[in-house]
């Protein structure tokens, strides 16, 4: 497969571009450095197979050049910087769903007729009434521009699919941890510690709780779920079993890093921020169907992302 990877340099874009490179691909990453690093794609950056393009999506004329020549577009890039959603209304709009567009519009106008997507359990709005949530619950009401810019990709997706006979996987993912984390609670709290091991600040009252999914096995979702799912528009949850609570998470990340009297400040609020859902399950026994499940629970995820991070020199 001739792969383009969006976000490629981002946390989940860069484990997946790893994956298709030693799946023996061709892998294009496009990703503009916003969020991403380009220290996360070194280990391939001498493969043939292997190309970096720093690059902005709504750059269209760049997109539409760089884009031409794959066969299947990973979309992965997004603005996952929560604050700056917050702070300017129209960020997750331009790179989220104007993004979509141009990638949808560029795949068209190169007739590429593969697109798999990163979305979020953030389309299905606030504590829906049915939980774990299925793909099939509605209606979709987000309640923060993040999801709302998830779910508008989506409807672009659909549409692109049924006018320019395009295909597509979308993947609503509950929260992903892991190796090359650039954001999340998990590196929240490492970064924080690290500055100070006397007192933590946690976003919310601690009760927040969702299922944590290893990267490496969001990664193997993703490509399973590609290779064995063949309709028009293909849609799954991928999330882990179980749910970890955010004052869980402290407790794991505090005994990891062998710390004793960690003062806690929770802010105190049933939502760590504007638009956070505090409590999230997934049902994902459409996956299973198909055949795949992510074989580490949510806690279990949890401590292999934080010990993963432990070592990574960012967090040193
Ligand atoms: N990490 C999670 O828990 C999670 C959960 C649900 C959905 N997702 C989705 O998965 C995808 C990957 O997320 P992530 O956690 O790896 O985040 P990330 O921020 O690490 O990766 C996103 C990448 O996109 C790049 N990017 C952003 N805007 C761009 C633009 N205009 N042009 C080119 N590149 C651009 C950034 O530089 C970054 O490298 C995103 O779409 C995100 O919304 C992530």
């Amino acid at each position: 497969m001739k792969a383009f990877v969006t976000g490629g340099a981002g946390f989940i874009g860069s484990n997946l571009a790893g994956e298709l490179v030693r799946k023996k691909h061709s892998v294009t990453c496009y990703d503009n450095l916003s969020l991403g690093r380009k220290e996360f794609l070194r280990p391939y950056l001498g493969y043939r197979s292997f190309r970096f393009l720093k690059a902005d999506l709504l750059d269209f004329g760049r997109l539409k050049k760089a884009i031409k020549g794959h066969d299947v577009v990973f979309h992965m890039a997004a603005n996952s910087d929560i604050g700056y959603g917050i702070e300017y209304t129209d960020w997750d709009l331009k790179q989220g769903t104007l993004a979509t567009f141009n990638v949808l519009e560029a795949m068209r106008v190169n007739g590429i007729k593969e697109i798999v997507f990163a979305s979020t359990s953030a389309v299905y709005g606030d504590e829906p009434r049915l939980r774990p949530t299925p793909e099939d619950y509605g209606p979709l009401f987000p309640i923060s521009l993040y999801g709302a810019s998830k779910l508008a990709s989506e409807g672009l997706i659909s549409a692109y699919c049924h006018n320019f006979g395009m295909r597509a996987w979308i993947f609503r993912f509950g929260n992903v941890v892991g190796d090359n984390g650039t954001h999340g609670v998990v590196v929240d709290f490492i970064t924080r510690l690290r500055k100070n091991s006397k007192e933590l600040r946690i976003l919310g009252d601690g009760k927040q709780s969702k299922p944590y999914l290893y990267v490496k096995e969001c990664v193997d979702g993703i490509l399973f779920g590609h290779k064995h799912s063949r309709r028009e528009v293909n849609f799954f949850n991928l999330a882990s079993k179980g749910a970890t609570s955010v004052s869980k998470i402290a407790d794991m990340v505090t005994g990891e890093m062998g710390l004793a009297k960690v003062k806690r400040r929770y802010t105190g609020t049933k939502r760590g921020w504007p638009g956070d859902v505090p409590q999230v399950r997934l049902n994902t026994a459409k996956m299973t169907r198909l055949g795949w499940k992510a074989s580490l629970s949510s806690d279990r995820a949890v401590l292999a992302a934080i010990r993963a991070l432990l070592r990574d020199r960012r967090f040193k």
